[in-house]
């Protein structure tokens, strides 16, 4: 089975994309790959930012790997927080700070539209190649349920009646904007259409 790096310190990251990818492709952590520390993010776009981070892990190994990078962007807020969705309520907030501040600056707006949108970057053989996936729905006026991350408990998607944080992972796995993109890299990582390097 293939072996890749994923260049994420988040563990609900780590989670769902080791789901996504059971049995198909064996990830290894950062902790596993006997890394640490903070993976920079200074890039001003998700397909930098993934870059970046994927980047930083090729430097140190010279193993192939992939990260991935997310931004929530909300119409009626001119696509914001998009690439510094991480960063919105200041450096080193924690995810409630950030949902605080959505809401609170989403207060009285009628369009509630809004979208997530992920790229992963793959570096294989040195070289990068990416891969994207977005799910559109709408910013709740309050949080909803306990499971996921970040902004998943004021996030529904199209066609549901509930917010990301109140589905089960696998059904969040099926839809999500990490989901699409992941599916997309496990296309391409088919031995079938594209046989690894000797
Ligand atoms: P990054 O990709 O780690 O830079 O993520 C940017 C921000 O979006 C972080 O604050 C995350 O909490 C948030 N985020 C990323 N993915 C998700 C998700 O699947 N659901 C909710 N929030 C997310």
């Amino acid at each position: 089975m293939r072996e890749l790096i994923f260049a994420t310190n988040n563990k609900h990251k780590l989670e769902e994309v080791s789901q996504l990818l059971l049995g198909k492709v064996k990830i290894t952590s950062l902790a596993e790959a006997g890394l640490e520390g903070e993976i920079p993010e200074t890039a001003d776009t998700l397909q930098g930012n993934a870059l970046q981070k994927a980047q930083w892990v090729w430097e140190r190994t010279g193993k192939d790997c992939f990260a991935d990078d997310t931004g929530l962007e909300v119409e009626a807020l001119g696509g914001a927080p998009g690439v510094y969705s991480a960063r919105y309520a200041g450096e080193h907030c924690s995810f409630d700070d950030n949902v605080n501040k959505l809401l609170e600056n989403m207060q009285g707006k009628t369009n509630r539209n809004a979208a997530f949108r992920t790229v992963i970057c793959l570096i294989e053989n040195g070289q990068p190649r990416y891969f994207e996936g977005k799910v559109e729905g709408c910013i709740l006026t309050e949080r909803y349920g306990k499971g996921g991350f970040g902004y998943d408990p004021i996030f529904m998607p199209d066609r549901f009646a509930v917010s990301f944080a109140e589905m089960p992972l696998e059904v969040k796995n099926q839809i999500s904007h990490r989901g699409l993109a992941v599916k997309q890299l496990v296309q391409y990582l088919d031995p079938a259409k594209h046989p690894p390097e000797p």
